[in-house]
């Protein structure tokens, strides 16, 4: 399992889930796609920070720290708005501004990591990566079935 391979698959799957809940008309379907919009990031940042960013940060290049360091700040924002969007009525004002302040970070973030940081991780060696790659896959599965099982119950 290739790790930036999989983290690009959350990117897209994001992208699309802001897509729909910005031609997204009624509120509970909203508040929906946004706790779904949430969940996903909560992951992908997690997996982000705990596998794939102290990898990243073994490589030794400046640029390598400088864009690692700069990534966690990045999240902290992210999880910040993320904090405070369960709080927002849907049909509130605030709420389509907020969701897209959030998709801006998301977009900004996105870009910085596509384009230049996951570069870096062709300084990683192979069997590494294929071990990265497959913690973050079980770590995805784990709660992609806790989710299930949330809905389940
Ligand atoms: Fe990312």
């Amino acid at each position: 399992m290739d790790p930036v391979k999989l983290l690009k698959k959350q990117h897209r799957e994001v992208e699309a889930l802001f897509k729909r809940i910005g031609k997204t008309e009624g509120a509970s379907e909203r508040r929906r796609l946004m706790e779904e919009i949430s969940a996903k990031l909560t992951l992908h940042t997690k997996l982000e920070e705990e596998i794939f960013y102290p990898a990243l940060r073994e490589v030794p290049t400046k640029k390598a720290e400088e864009m690692v360091l700069e990534a966690y700040e990045e999240h902290h924002v992210v999880k910040l708005v993320l904090a405070e969007l369960p709080e927002v009525d849907p049909e509130d004002e605030r709420f389509e501004a907020k969701m897209t302040v959030l998709e801006e970070l998301i977009e900004h973030h996105v870009e910085e990591e596509e384009d230049e940081m996951f570069k870096l991780a062709d300084k990683i060696d192979d069997d590494e990566l294929e071990a990265l790659g497959e913690r973050m896959a079980q770590e995805a599965e784990q709660a992609g079935a806790s989710v299930r099982n949330k809905r389940a119950a």
